[in-house]
């Protein structure tokens, strides 16, 4: 049985969550996070800490051996979209680049087996709804062909070296931590929920709805929210399928359901009792209409289903999250906490 992990990116949002819950189910877990986006304030003080890259060979392999490392969750990356285009470059050496060197250095080290974090942004706009895992993944952004970049080049790991992996992509993830004790904190927030729990706490003037003319009920883009406790237990759940001998899969990770800009909005106003300003706003380059999973493989295969991602558990949670630390892991910084 898989029992020591390493989590690459275990200090960032999805990383940090998901640290948590191999504490909570007993794997002994060790972190590599380089702390570009990550917060060294988000990991659980049990877990073996180390600061450094994924690029950096000598530290991987010694790490490896060190810690009898048996399994590896890969969620190192660079992953702002607009960014991604503003800079494709950057994007192809952080996630590509480096994780073409982690993987060698994991194999070098005896590691075959890996988790790795994908994303919706490699279907780019799908043709059927609700998107299954064979749709053509056709990414119309940088961040997302480095995604499907290195889903490529772990098939042929697999193919070549027999290295097992699987790899989940993921959907909106949403939500913080259920006592609000971790959370998401970025530098450039981008995502919706954030900005509007911002929004309700004065630290912005309004939110945007980035366009209303899509082909959608009430014109706004529709989106599958996924709590970031489903994702962390799917990340388990996709150790306990490597155990058990799957070699190459690929999961959508969603609910199958959907909500629009504006539905998310009128839900966050119901749970914060704010009136935010909202102004209606031109669209954003690059958003498809509506984007919801297919969820049936994981389901079927691996037996994960999600258990806490209602849209109200979803917004109550991370406004929990934003409420108690308005500022992020900086403003607890600050606080000397
Ligand atoms: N939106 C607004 N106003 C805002 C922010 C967002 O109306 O101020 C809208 C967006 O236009 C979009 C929806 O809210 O329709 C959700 O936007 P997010 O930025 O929260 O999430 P995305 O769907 O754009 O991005 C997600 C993941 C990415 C991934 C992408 C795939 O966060 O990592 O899906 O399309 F690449």
């Amino acid at each position: 049985m898989i029992n020591n992990v390493l989590v690459a990116g275990g200090a960032g949002y999805i990383g940090s969550h998901t640290v948590k819950c191999l504490i909570e189910k007993g794997y002994k877990v060790v972190v590599l996070d380089n702390l570009i986006t990550g917060h060294v304030k988000s990991l659980d003080g049990e877990v073996k800490y180390y600061y450094g890259d994924i690029a950096d060979r000598g530290e991987v392999i010694n790490i490896v051996k060190s810690e009898k490392i048996e399994a590896v969750i890969h969620f190192a990356a660079s992953s702002i979209v607009h960014d991604s285009i503003q800079h494709p470059d950057y994007y192809f050496t952080e996630n590509v680049a480096k994780t073409n060197r982690f993987l060698a250095s994991l194999l070098m080290g005896g590691v075959d087996k890996i988790v790795f974090s994908s994303t919706a942004a490699v279907y780019g706009t799908p043709e059927f709804i609700p998107v299954e895992e064979k749709a053509v993944a056709k990414p119309v952004n940088p961040y997302g062909v480095s995604k499907l970049m290195i889903e490529q080049m772990l098939d042929w790991m697999q193919l070549s070296y027999g290295m097992r992996y699987i790899v989940l992509r993921y959907f909106n993830a949403a939500g913080a931590m259920l006592d609000g004790s971790l959370g998401e904190d970025h530098l450039d927030e981008t995502h919706l929920i954030p900005l509007i729990l911002k929004t309700a706490l004065g630290q912005r003037e309004a939110m945007k709805i980035f366009g209303t003319d899509y082909q959608t009920a009430d014109g706004t883009c529709i989106r599958d929210y996924v709590h970031v406790l489903d994702l962390a237990e799917a990340h388990i759940a996709a150790l306990e399928g490597l155990d058990q001998g799957f070699k190459r899969e690929v999961y959508n990770v969603g609910t199958g359901s959907g909500f629009s800009v504006r539905q998310v909005m009128e839900q966050a106003k119901r749970i914060t009792n704010i009136n935010f300003l909202v102004e209606e706003s031109s669209r954003r380059a690059g958003d498809p209409d509506v984007l919801v999973a297919k969820v049936d493989k994981i389901q079927r295969d691996l037996g994960w289903t999600p258990r806490n991602s209602q849209l109200e558990t979803i917004i109550q949670s991370a406004w929990e999250w934003h409420r108690k630390h308005p500022l992020g892991y900086r403003g607890d910084f600050d606080a000397g906490k």
